[in-house]
């Protein structure tokens, strides 16, 4: 099995794409209802039509999915009996893909199976198209999926869920509002830093990282800005299949561990959770990671690079700060209406989150977490 994915990028690139439709009978084509109505998907739609005898679309993936959103959409499937799955949207939209694509061959394990730990064998041929240059579902091997009576999320993770094909197509993302570039963006951004500073990090995630990062730091200002700007667009698509590419080889680690469970108790959209806690969290790890934070730094294009590693590691988390609030995203859970009152929950459910927390560059305890949640309440600091 190719777990290599071959990458189209580019303006128009969706225009042809039969070369990769060539014997196939059955596809599945995962979307939803508002990027079905974009001009490159019905293309796309009807180049499948031309070349697959049958196609199913399915275009009722909800934001943030559950297990349950899953197994409605696995059941009211008219087959699985499918050898091409298509999956354009956001991050929801490609984890639902890329289940479906392990759920859709023969003896494949259960959701339910999955869920508990079962990991799948094979898959359908798949190409992933996303709409958001954030998650960077396109380039990892993970599936996230809500559990509504436990609130939090939890990942599906496999390598076996990479696809064959990432196309990455400026077009398809023109039409996404300022405020999801933004939050997705700073996702992405997320991806990256943690990824670099992680424990599990190695020279091939930190390459990824750095080419992320110094695409993401170029384009993400002007592609929020300036949505047509097709260019910038592209290379945020990059920079989120690099982060995605880094979560691959590495791990996230503090952001997104203590990010889930805002997701889960406030269904806080995870970009904006991510955003509020970027700078509160590299705040506690830059004395552990001073040399990666430099590193990082002088990839900003306007870079002091006289300063000493200690001085530009402070530097690149006010960067952070700076950033997150000329995007206008949220900088706390106070200014979104949200209390204290949850704080022993989300203490022990990001700590819970131990597949992201040992990947953290330090020690962390509960009074550590409780600390930079604290933060988020600023009236409320002892
Ligand atoms: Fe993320």
């Amino acid at each position: 099995m190719n777990i290599n994915s071959t990458v189209i990028s580019g303006y128009q690139a969706l225009n042809d794409i039969s070369y990769l439709l060539k014997e196939k009978a059955s596809a599945l084509l995962v979307t939803d209802k508002n990027i079905e109505t974009i001009p490159a998907v019905q293309t796309l739609i009807a180049q499948l039509k031309q070349h697959i005898a049958s196609v199913s679309v399915i275009n009722s993936v909800p934001p943030e999915p559950s297990q349950h959103d899953v197994a409605a959409i696995l059941a009211a499937l008219p087959t699985r009996d499918v050898d091409l799955v298509i999956g354009v949207g956001g991050g929801s939209v490609l984890d639902v893909a890329k289940l479906l694509s392990v759920l859709c061959v023969d003896h494949a394990p259960s959701l339910e199976a999955l869920l508990a730990g079962e990991k799948p064998v094979t898959r359908t041929t798949s190409l992933l198209i996303p709409t958001t240059a954030g998650t960077g579902s396109e380039a990892t091997p993970n599936a996230i999926l809500a559990i509504p009576e436990r609130e939090t999320k939890v990942g599906i993770i496999s390598p076996v869920m990479l696809p064959d094909f990432v196309a990455l197509v400026p077009e398809l993302t023109t039409s996404m509002p300022a405020h999801i570039a933004s939050s997705t963006g700073i996702d992405a951004l997320c991806h990256l830093i943690e990824c670099f500073t992680a424990t599990v990090s190695n020279p091939v995630s930190d390459n990824y990282a750095l080419i992320g990062m110094k695409k993401l730091f170029a384009s993400l200002e002007t592609a929020v800005a300036e949505p047509h700007n097709l260019q910038a667009r592209l290379d945020m698509l990059w920079a989120s299949y690099y982060g995605g590419a880094a979560i691959a080889h590495a791990g996230t680690h503090l952001v997104h561990a203590m990010s889930y469970p805002l997701g889960g108790k406030y269904h806080l959209p995870h970009g904006v959770a991510n955003a509020i806690l970027l700078a509160p969290c590299m705040t506690f790890v830059r004395p552990s990671a001073v040399s990666k934070f430099a590193q990082a730094y002088d990839l900003l294009p306007d870079a002091d690079l006289a300063l000493d590693d200690e001085a530009k590691s402070h530097a690149l988390v006010a960067y952070f700060t700076a950033l997150v609030k000329r995007l206008r995203l949220p900088a706390s859970l106070e200014e979104l209406g949200i209390g204290p009152d949850h704080l022993p929950y989300l203490v022990e459910a990001a700590l819970d989150v131990q597949r992201l927390m040992k990947n953290v560059p330090a020690a962390v305890s509960a009074n550590d977490v409780r600390d930079v949640y604290l933060t988020l309440f600023p009236s409320h600091q002892e």
